[in-house]
């Protein structure tokens, strides 16, 4: 399973589009795709036909991401309709708007991660539709992410938040995962024929050397149409749409030769935080590749302290089976968001990260020990 998110910090550019354009070129290929949406807004889970009145939703699963809170937020979408494809929508609400703090604890960022790793070996992919901020649900997004995708138009606006959501994008590599990277930025609404465009994509060229993606998406009504419709654009009839689709086909392409890129960082990291490393921190192309506690300690050679082994006497138990016995389960029993509760955020220590012109703080909640 691969996991792509496709962002922007501007609203209105396309984001949805691109994402919807997408899923419905994993649908052509028949890939089970899983379409989760973010963004407060719901559109992707409007233009997925999926309307009506969910109980169990996206902001449900943020709360808790406990495999029977996780799978009533899956349903299938209508395109199932119109061809032999499968996609399924976590459905959107706005309800999780609640969720996008400016703020949040890390154990809050790891939380789409803790839900997707449940349906791991069910999808072949899965594209995450982001709100328009870098506020907690994006980072949430892109924590549990391979690869993101930053939309844009060629206009000076959307250029200064291109350049904020790809260093925001380095920030989270720097403090929470280096599994995350670029897949890059995607120009949309282009006009040819426009020499203020021009200056903008020259501008992106340079600011971001190999990142631009080479092929960019025109301003089209049949998109709009295709989405009015809640239909895949790879089943909308006539030459223009076939363009478009052939368009989102070889951005899919070029998002999978990405996935099977090798992440040397990750390879060559030694966790900081152990426990996080121990989900799907190496996820790839075998799949499922989750590191189980007792294989990663084999792989790394090392014993994961606790506070409890380091305060066990030596001579009684074998240090790994003390190790694995007192790690937090991979079950974690998620309670209510953090900052709904005072007396744990009063606990947290505040950490600010700063590695570009565009800085976050981090919450970093603390060892057990210096809590009681
Ligand atoms: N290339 C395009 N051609 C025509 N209409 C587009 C194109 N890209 C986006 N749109 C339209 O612009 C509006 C905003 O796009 P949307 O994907 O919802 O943006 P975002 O998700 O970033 O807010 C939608 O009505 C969409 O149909
Ligand atoms: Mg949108």
């Amino acid at each position: 399973m691969h996991v792509l998110s496709v962002s922007s910090l501007k609203g209105g550019v396309g984001k949805t589009t691109v994402a919807l354009g997408l899923a419905s070129a994993a649908f052509a290929q028949g890939l089970k795709t899983l379409v989760v949406d973010l963004d407060p807004q719901c559109d992707a889970t409007t233009g997925l036909g999926a309307v009506g009145e969910f109980k169990t939703t996206v902001a449900s699963v943020l709360k808790n991401p406990k495999h029977n809170v996780v799978s009533a937020s899956i349903v299938s979408s209508t395109w199932g309709k119109v061809g032999g494809g499968s996609v399924d929508v976590m459905v959107g609400s706005p309800k999780s708007i609640h969720h996008d703090t400016p703020h949040p604890t890390l154990r809050q960022t790891w939380k789409l991660e803790e839900a997707l790793h449940l349906v791991e070996t069910i999808y072949d992919l899965v594209i995450i539709d982001t709100p328009p901020s870098i506020n907690a649900l994006t980072r949430t997004a892109w924590v549990a992410s391979d690869r993101v995708l930053v939309v844009t138009e060629p206009g000076i606006f959307s250029v200064v938040a291109a350049d904020r959501a790809i260093r925001a994008l380095e920030e989270v590599r720097m403090a929470i995962t280096k599994r995350v990277r670029p897949l890059g930025i995607l120009i949309n609404r282009h006009r040819p024929a426009s020499k203020e465009q021009d200056f903008r994509v020259q501008e992106l060229n340079e600011m971001f050397p190999g990142l631009l993606i080479p092929n960019y998406l025109e301003e089209r009504a049949h998109l709009q149409q295709t989405q009015g419709a809640a239909r895949p654009i790879h089943t909308w009839p006539g030459e223009g749409a076939v363009e478009i689709a052939n368009f989102f086909t070889e951005l899919l392409a070029r998002a999978f030769v990405a996935f099977e890129e090798p992440n040397e960082e990750v390879t060559a990291e030694k966790p900081k935080e152990k426990r996080r490393f121990f989900r799907r921190h190496k996820r790839g192309s075998k799949r499922p590749e989750i590191l189980t506690i007792e294989t990663a300690i084999e792989q790394l050679g090392e014993i994961v302290e606790t506070t409890e082994s380091q305060s066990a006497d030596v001579s009684a138990e074998p240090e790994i089976s003390t190790s694995i016995a007192a790690m937090p389960s991979i079950e974690t029993d998620w309670t209510e968001p953090s900052w709904q509760d005072d007396e744990l955020a009063a606990k947290q220590q505040e950490v600010s990260t700063n590695t570009g012109s565009w800085n976050f703080k981090l919450e970093i909640e603390k060892p057990e020990e210096e809590k009681n």
